[in-house]
């Protein structure tokens, strides 16, 4: 086991703790012969990059969301993985949550009919408030490192999840980002988006709103609800319940498998085994990168460098049929 961080005493504190080696390159690691696989937890703008220089190295990956920051790097991470026959999973952990994991098996067993609308959402009080570099100058908050503000880090989970949830896939997305409190060390509104509202409608006819938020205090959100042709079905909704089942006439079951994890009560998300199970069993792991990277795309940022209060529509990658209308606008315009 071993780790590289570019500030090298973050590497060496965590082969103190839990043992390892802590290099003092990238490559140094990448050469080590005992290194089977790599976990990828940089900041957004290098994913592509490390996952790559990993997969030619012999290396399999688990890549933390966001996958890449461009269509074009999503391109070459799974080529990569090919050309080099090693696995490459992206860390989308939603997926593995309990409630999540029942809510499917009681939708496919037609707990509440066809779906046909959703909400869900994913907010807390934003990075500054827990990233290792706390605080204003956290790299969340600048556009080279990030790209994306919360949408890379919190709209790419629940876009994920209601294709997981539904079995479908997003196919149009009218969504407004916005800026409208976080501010970088100098007071300025920072460059990425702070709140993210979206429509999303998929290719299964199911249409419905993602949310995602960084500024949500005193309580995260993490819930989805699912409309169906026979009831709804709350997923995460109250700190009760974690899954609550409504039927047309207003009767309510509810199941309890236990809470999701927070920014404050970390628990095992489950990945990692996920991860490894597939390495050992010699198997695609869920989430790999070559199944989930076209579903995920329409989320990814526009081709071009995003000017405040533009508006555009853009079409990619025909075959999935994407129709994509993003607006940025600046802080408080309407
Ligand atoms: N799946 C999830 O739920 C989840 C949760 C948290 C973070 N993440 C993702 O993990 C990534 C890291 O987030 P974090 O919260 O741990 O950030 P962080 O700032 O707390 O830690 C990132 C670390 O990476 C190091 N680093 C940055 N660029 C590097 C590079 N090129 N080479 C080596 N080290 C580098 C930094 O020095 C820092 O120690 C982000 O992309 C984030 O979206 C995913």
């Amino acid at each position: 086991m071993g780790y590289y961080d570019l500030n090298g005493e973050r590497a060496s504190r965590m082969a103190e703790q839990y043992g390892g080696t802590a290099y003092g390159a990238l490559e140094e690691l990448l050469e080590d012969p005992q290194i089977d696989a790599v976990s990828v937890c940089t900041a957004n703008n290098t994913h592509a990059a490390v996952t790559i220089r990993a997969l030619e190295a012999g290396k399999h990956v688990l890549c933390e969301k966001p996958m890449a920051v461009t269509i074009g790097e999503c391109e070459r991470m799974v080529e990569a993985a090919r050309k080099n026959n090693r696995r490459l999973m992206i860390g989308m952990n939603q997926r593995f949550a309990g409630a999540h994991v029942k809510a499917k098996e009681l939708i496919s067993q037609g707990a509440i009919g066809k779906i046909l609308t959703f909400r869900t959402a994913f907010g807390h009080s934003g990075p500054e408030n827990w990233s290792v570099d706390a605080g204003n100058g956290s790299w969340f908050f600048d556009r080279e490192r990030a790209v994306m503000g919360v949408m890379a880090d919190l709209g790419v989970h629940k876009t994920d999840l209601i294709q997981f949830l539904t079995g479908g896939c997003v196919t149009e997305v009218t969504a407004r980002l916005v800026t409208l409190d976080k501010k970088d060390p100098s007071g300025t509104p920072i460059a990425v988006d702070d709140n993210a509202f979206c429509i999303y409608r998929m290719n299964n006819g199911i249409t419905g709103t993602m949310t995602a938020s960084w500024t949500y205090c005193g309580e995260e959100d993490n819930s989805t609800v699912l409309y169906g042709t026979e009831g709804i079905m709350k997923i995460y909704h109250s700190p009760e319940h974690s899954i609550e089942i409504i039927d047309r006439s207003g009767g309510r079951k509810f199941l309890d498998i236990g809470r999701i994890q927070t920014n404050d009560r970390q628990t095992n998300s489950g990945v990692i085994d996920e991860f490894i199970d597939a390495l050992e069993q010699n198997r695609e792991p869920p989430s790999a990168a070559a199944m989930y990277w076209r579903p995920c795309g329409p989320c990814l940022p526009p081709p071009r460098p995003r000017r405040r209060g533009e508006r555009w529509r853009f079409w990619r990658m025909s075959e999935w049929g994407w129709n994509v209308s993003f607006v940025f606008s600046k802080l408080n315009e309407s």
